[in-house]
């Protein structure tokens, strides 16, 4: 069963790619790919960039990967309360080569960040997003204030209760294709 992670967020240090990381490392018998939205930088979306280059190659890879997985998991980072220009770029690059971008794969969709709502409104955006543009959203995750409940050197969730969250909808996750 092929997994594919990633964090909607470019940063070097993302930690909702580190949350992805940890989430997709504990569906039982999977073999993870994580992937880094770095990988497929584009120029800023807009439909005359688009009349210039076309159907950018990265963003059918993009797609090829987001097709290949038997399950997403994608952790969304916040920036002002919605989801981040990295993520939305390459999403929308990808939506004009093919609607359903997230191929309805069974998807596990999170959110982290520093504050106590864990990027909450970022996550409630990809929530009304993601389901028309093939995001079969199986169950969702939001774990707040990362720096206070995440072990970044053992790349786990320190907090027990999270945790065992987090363990409890993945030992539940609904592996069908269609919801
Ligand atoms: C421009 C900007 C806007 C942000 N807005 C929010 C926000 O609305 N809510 C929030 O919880 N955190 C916000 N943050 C903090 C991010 O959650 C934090 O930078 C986090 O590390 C982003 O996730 P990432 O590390 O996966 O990129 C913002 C950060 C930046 C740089």
């Amino acid at each position: 069963m092929k997994i594919v992670a990633f964090g909607g967020s470019s940063s070097k240090n993302s930690i909702n790619k580190k949350l992805a990381t940890y989430a997709a490392g504990l569906f039982e018998g999977g073999d993870v790919e994580v992937l880094d939205l770095n990988d497929y930088e584009l120029p800023l979306f807009s439909v005359d960039r688009e009349k210039e280059i076309g159907k950018p190659e990265l963003a059918g890879k993009f797609l090829e990967k987001l097709e290949s997985a038997d399950v997403l998991v994608i952790s969304v980072a916040e920036h002002n309360a919605g989801m981040t220009v990295a993520f939305k770029n390459i999403y929308d690059w990808a939506s004009r080569q093919k609607k359903e971008v997230f191929a309805n794969k069974p998807l596990l969709l999170m959110s982290t960040s520093p504050g106590k709502f864990g990027g909450k409104n970022s996550l409630e955006a990809a929530k009304i997003s993601l389901k028309w543009y093939g995001g079969n959203i199986k169950d969702t995750f939001s774990l707040p204030s990362f720096n206070e409940n995440f072990d970044v050197e053992n790349g786990t969730i320190s907090n027990k209760e999270l945790d065992n969250a987090l363990k409890d909808i993945i030992r539940n996750f609904d592996y069908e294709l269609n919801s």
